[in-house]
């Protein structure tokens, strides 16, 4: 499928299942960025629908307001109003400037993520997502991008896996995509909390998946310890007769978790290690601003 260039800063959701489209060359001035970024329209708003079926459960989120020790479906960790702003999480009720901020980001992404594709990248959807459990200790492994839009960042997996649990209990990501190809090497990190995404959302990406992978998310207990890989085979062999004849469908604790940009940097290679960085983020206030950090 194609993938817009600027669509989604205007709003458009990209659903990447299929992955590939078309290019747009950029150059890594200020100047360039400035213009590339005048492109975006703003008014670009979040939805913000009600909490899951895990809201509510365990201790206080990092802001002191809300509990932390769940992931919600298909909502942001925080609430709209006064909860929100001051945790500065990018939702509903955004001022106009933190809406253009946001739409300004997610321009540059869709324009950087056109490059990667143009320049070659062997997996532009290749991103490493960076979890922490309670105790603080971070992890991290590559996952791919399925879907974005203003909402967020989505991938699947189990969510009992070694990062579907730290989710849970501390619903934050960090996501890191590495475009070596692109210009002179190009950086994308985004951070914020982490929602589930419905349970439709989930469903149409997984019948969209090949029968195989769809047979193995059934049979893999993903992180747990495995015995023998005939183990494994023999669990497939299991699935396989048990969906025989009929569309596979959703494992209950395989789904999508979408992460919310609270905080973006773009960061854009160059010699002698003089790099550009660019970073949106939110402050307590809900205030998203842009500015430019020493490399
Ligand atoms: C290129 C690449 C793409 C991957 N994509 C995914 C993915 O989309 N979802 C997923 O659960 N694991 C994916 N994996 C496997 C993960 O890196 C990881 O091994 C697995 O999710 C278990 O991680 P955990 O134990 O931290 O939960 C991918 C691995 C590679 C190398």
């Amino acid at each position: 499928m194609c993938i817009p260039p600027l669509a989604a800063a205007r709003g458009g959701a990209h659903d990447l299942a299929g992955e590939r489209g078309s290019g747009d060359v950029l150059q890594a001035t200020d100047a360039e960025h400035a213009r590339r970024t005048a492109r975006v329209q703003p008014g670009v708003q979040s939805s913000d629908e009600g909490p899951g079926p895990w809201a509510g459960r365990g201790r206080r989120g990092h802001d002191g307001t809300r509990p932390a020790t769940a992931l919600y479906r298909g909502h942001a960790v925080l609430r709209r109003g006064s909860t929100s702003r001051r945790a500065g999480v990018i939702i509903g009720g955004m001022s106009t400037a933190t809406t253009t901020q946001l739409s300004e980001a997610l321009g540059t992404f869709a324009a950087l993520f056109d490059e990667a594709l143009a320049a070659g990248e062997p997996d532009r959807t290749a991103m490493t997502v960076a979890t922490a459990a309670l105790d603080g200790r971070p992890s991290a492994r590559t996952v791919l991008l399925k879907a974005w839009d203003e909402r967020g960042f989505v991938f699947y997996t189990h969510l009992d896996g070694r990062k579907g649990r730290e989710l849970q209990e501390n619903p934050y990501a960090a996501l890191l995509f590495h475009w070596p190809r692109v210009r002179e090497g190009v950086q994308v990190r985004i951070e914020g909390p982490v929602v589930i995404v419905s349970d439709e959302e989930a469903d149409a990406y997984f019948a969209s998946r090949p029968r195989g992978s769809q047979i193995g998310a059934w049979a893999s207990r993903q992180s747990e310890e495995l015995e023998s890989r005939e183990v494994f085979n023999r669990r497939l062999e299991e699935v396989e007769r048990e969906f025989e004849g009929r569309d596979v469908p959703r494992p209950p604790r395989w789904s999508g978790l979408r992460v919310r940009p609270e905080r973006m940097e773009f960061w854009y290679g160059a010699q002698y290690r003089l790099h550009e960085r660019w970073l949106y983020d939110c402050d307590v206030a809900g205030d998203c601003r842009k500015r430019m950090l020493y490399p």
